[in-house]
């Protein structure tokens, strides 16, 4: 029994988290996994976090009782609000079902499952080309099948919007979209406004399925609402259910909490929460019971207590503003050292993360001559430089585009 199960290759993000952390050189550098990082390349604990647990602390309520199914009550109706808007009609008209998660890939899960057990129009869930690895994986795993659309053009760094297009027309019918609501990873390559109007219009006509996947709203530009626009907008103008898969493991720090919520918004004139509510706290019974009750707790404060609120908001323009720093210092240096190509793009890009352009090779001789670690697609979690480590990874980049 047991002995035919394969050995198979760990996960490729995790497993080059393992040779970083194995690697003695004292001037190694992660650009892995998209894990915010301080100017001395350490995990923040966001002050506003801080702050929030010691409210928790001092609170003699506080308890590690069970949590109900559906999650902290605070923190999902919170948790809501941010991402739909405080004045958001969906909300006001009670046609929003949400419940707790654990963090994105566990909201990603649900909605999976969701789709799996009563959305019969499609089994097809359209992932952007290139997109975030486990997107697959978390489908397929029920049972979905996944394709892609058009999403990077590689020659001009930037968006295909043109193929994007094509692909939503092209579709069958009540397909399932997932699509980044800011701070696309791994591109970091955000359709403008008016992209994202033409896009959700053509998910419109062709009656398709969207999935909000939001786990960097704050990160992209710094602002909540700016960060929303695009899911806003959509719940403004679409006439099918939308679905939202919410983390706040990057945006409060809090990724080993796993914190974050799965929403199905319905359109107007719909009134089947509690039913949708009723199945997604069943599915959570059968899968973990319920959720873990921490980082919801925290995550709640941050959202709700007004102080906390404010300085949670500084926090997020801390971050984004730290990393676009050394997304313009990359670029000056790369630019300086004269090094091939036009690397523009590392500026333009936004959120976590840099889709460089690197090769295979040169991501593979940047971790191996340089102790340099990047995803081998060329992603660089740009949350790992800091004007310590820029102008050994700019002279190194230099050094493997030239080799
Ligand atoms: C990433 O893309 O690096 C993060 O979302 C972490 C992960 O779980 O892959």
């Amino acid at each position: 029994v047991f002995s035919e199960v394969p050995l198979i290759p760990g996960d490729a993000l995790f497993a080059l988290k393992s040779r970083y952390l194995k690697d003695t050189r004292a001037h190694k550098v992660d650009l892995g996994i998209g894990a915010y990082r301080d100017e001395n390349g350490k995990p923040w604990i966001l002050p506003s976090v801080k702050e929030a647990e010691k409210l928790l602390q001092q609170d003699p309520e506080f308890n590690h009782e069970y949590l109900p199914l559906n999650g902290f009550a605070p923190f999902v109706e919170a948790a809501a609000k941010v991402i739909l808007g405080e004045d958001s009609s969906a909300l006001k008209e009670e046609r929003v079902a949400s419940i707790q998660t654990l963090s994105g890939t566990g909201s990603l899960h649900l909605a999976a499952r969701f789709i799996k057990t009563f959305y019969k129009q499609s089994e097809t869930v359209y992932l952007s080309a290139p997109t975030w690895a486990n997107h697959f994986p978390v489908f397929e795993v029920l049972g979905l099948k996944t394709a892609t659309y058009s999403y990077w053009d590689d020659v001009n760094k930037s968006l295909d919007i043109e193929n994007y297009l094509k692909d939503i027309e092209n579709a069958p019918k009540g397909s399932i979209f997932v699509l980044h609501a800011c701070a696309h990873n791994p591109t970091g390559l955000d359709p403008t406004r008016d992209q994202w109007i033409q896009i959700l219009e053509a998910i419109k006509k062709n009656n398709h399925l969207p999935l909000f996947d939001s786990a960097y709203q704050g990160f992209a530009s710094g602002n909540l609402q700016n960060d929303a626009w695009a899911l806003q907008k959509g719940v403004e103008i679409l006439e099918s259910p939308i679905l939202i898969c919410q983390s706040f493991a990057k945006n409060a720090g809090v990724y080993g909490e796993r914190t974050g919520a799965f929403h199905v918004v319905l359109p107007k004139n719909s009134n089947n929460t509690k039913a949708i509510s009723s199945q997604l706290a069943a599915f959570t019974r059968s899968e973990f019971s319920n959720p873990p009750a921490y980082g919801a707790k925290v995550v709640a404060k941050i959202l709700t207590v007004p102080e906390l609120r404010i300085q949670w908001e500084k926090d997020l323009i801390t971050m984004s503003q730290r990393i676009y720093k050394q997304r313009v210092a990359l670029r000056d240096l790369l630019v300086q050292l004269d090094t091939p190509g036009n690397w523009d793009h590392i500026v333009n890009q936004q959120g976590m993360f840099s889709f460089t352009g690197l090769t295979k090779s040169q991501v593979a001789r940047l971790e191996t001559e340089h102790a340099i670690y990047l995803a081998s697609n060329g992603r660089a979690s740009v949350a790992g430089l800091n004007e310590h480590n820029v102008e050994h990874v700019a002279k190194s980049i230099d050094e493997a585009v030239r080799f």
